[in-house]
């Protein structure tokens, strides 16, 4: 990669948050509203009282729109390049991330922000890191049409639904309805994140009531993670995702990302770098860590929040065992059979993955302001 490319990409870098914040400006982070599915928890007499509540698997409701969702989360070809798809950045053989510090989007450009993880998102207050999409659904749509992501827009996307017949007869028979538009696919999408829920993870096995589930360490782990203060961020169901916290309470976090959380949409002041608190749930799988991506290993991530958000500087031992308490939070991952995608006909719009022409317009549009209204 030479130099002027590295230049364009961090120029693209920079205002594509910047952008991205803007779009969504009207949308304070949604409050509580979603929490309400999340507080579900099994048969309250045998479950431990503590912060942290035992994650329950989900019953599907509605396999034919599940089934549905599931093809269009894994299918490439909802992206200008045929090539990228939502399982691209959030892969489900890995923890629901990609496990890199800022993903790679169209024509391999640099994302600005870490993908977070899609693994029992449907928990979370509102989506993205500041909150700005009020749910999966409504979340659903922006990719697809980001110029920085999958670089398509949602009408050639359906162009190319509506030219495969399986597709056609699957549309039909979730939704009842002749027509494919965006609202359908945000909705099927959305009903197949909803599945993607991890439970029985050892913690919860000890939270209800299986004494024997946790090591020693793990348990001094625990109760370490509880006293010192992080179950005021981090509690819940999904250990975290409820609300929005300044990152850096009592030391301000250095970096280099221009991402100003909540603050980029309100453009308050008390919002500066105020995130949502991500999930902890399968955090063992979810690295790199923070909105930066910058922390690579947990015990970095530990580190780092001790000192910060609560004034603590833990011991080695103490971040060990913390972090052994933090990995018996992960759960069963989503289980299913790899979707088979209906083959592409020969009215089906073929993919364009180098176009030179095409990835000047990209970087161009993302630079000249995403003013249409259109969000990740
Ligand atoms: C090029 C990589 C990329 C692709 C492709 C992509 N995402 Fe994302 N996704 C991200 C990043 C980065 C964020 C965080 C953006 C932010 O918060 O500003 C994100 C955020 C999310 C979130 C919010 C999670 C949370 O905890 O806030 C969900 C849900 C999600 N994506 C689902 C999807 C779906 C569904 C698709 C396919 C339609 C998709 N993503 C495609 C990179 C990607
Ligand atoms: C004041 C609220 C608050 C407290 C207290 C807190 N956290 Fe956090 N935690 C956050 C926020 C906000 C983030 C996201 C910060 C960012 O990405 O910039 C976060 C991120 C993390 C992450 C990274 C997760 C990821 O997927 O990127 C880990 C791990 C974590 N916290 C563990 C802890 C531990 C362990 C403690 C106690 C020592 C703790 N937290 C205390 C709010 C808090």
């Amino acid at each position: 990669m030479n130099v002027q490319v590295v230049m364009v990409s961090l120029l693209t870098l920079g205002m594509a948050t910047a952008v991205w914040a803007e779009d969504a400006a009207k949308a304070e982070p949604a409050k509580t509203e979603a929490a309400g599915d999340a507080a579900k928890t099994a048969d309250a007499g045998t479950v431990k009282d503590e912060p942290i509540k035992p994650l329950e698997a989900v019953t599907v409701k509605d396999e034919a729109k599940v089934e549905l969702g599931k093809k269009l989360y894994f299918d490439p070809r909802l992206s200008k390049s045929g090539f990228i798809s939502c399982n691209s950045c959030h892969n489900l053989s890995m923890g629901g991330t990609d496990n890199l510090q800022t993903s790679i989007g169209d024509h391999w450009q640099q994302g600005p922000i870490n993908a977070p993880t899609v693994l029992n998102s449907s928990m979370n207050v509102a989506q993205f890191w500041d909150g700005r999409a009020k749910d999966l659904k409504e979340q659903a749509g922006g990719p697809i049409a980001n110029p920085g992501e999958m670089a398509f827009t949602h009408e050639l996307a359906l162009d190319v639904l509506k030219s495969i017949p399986q597709y056609q007869d699957e549309f039909k028979s979730a939704f009842n309805k002749d027509a494919i538009d965006i609202d359908m696919v945000k909705d099927a999408i959305a009903a197949f994140e909803d599945t993607l829920v991890t439970p029985d993870a050892k913690f919860d096995k000890w939270l209800k009531g299986d004494d024997s589930a946790l090591s020693e360490t793990e348990l001094k782990g625990y109760k370490l993670f509880k006293e010192s203060g992080c179950v005021a961020c981090h509690n819940g169901p999904a250990v975290g995702g409820a609300s929005f916290q300044k990152m850096g309470v009592v030391e301000p976090y250095k970096t280099d990302n221009p991402a100003e959380g909540v603050g980029g949409l309100t453009k308050k002041d008390e919002d500066r770098f105020k995130f949502k608190v991500p999930t902890l749930r399968n955090v063992e799988l979810t690295y790199p860590y923070f909105h930066d991506g910058a922390a690579k290993t947990l015990e970095d991530a530990v580190h780092t929040m001790g000192q910060l958000q609560l004034g603590k500087k833990f011991t080695d031992e103490e971040t060990a065992d913390i972090v052994a308490f933090l990995k018996t939070l992960t759960g069963k991952q989503p289980e299913f059979q790899l979707p088979i995608l209906p083959p592409s006909t020969n009215e089906t719009p073929r993919p364009e993955p180098f176009n030179k022409a095409d990835k000047d317009k990209a970087k161009q549009k993302d630079a000249g302001a995403k003013a249409d209204g259109k969000q990740s």
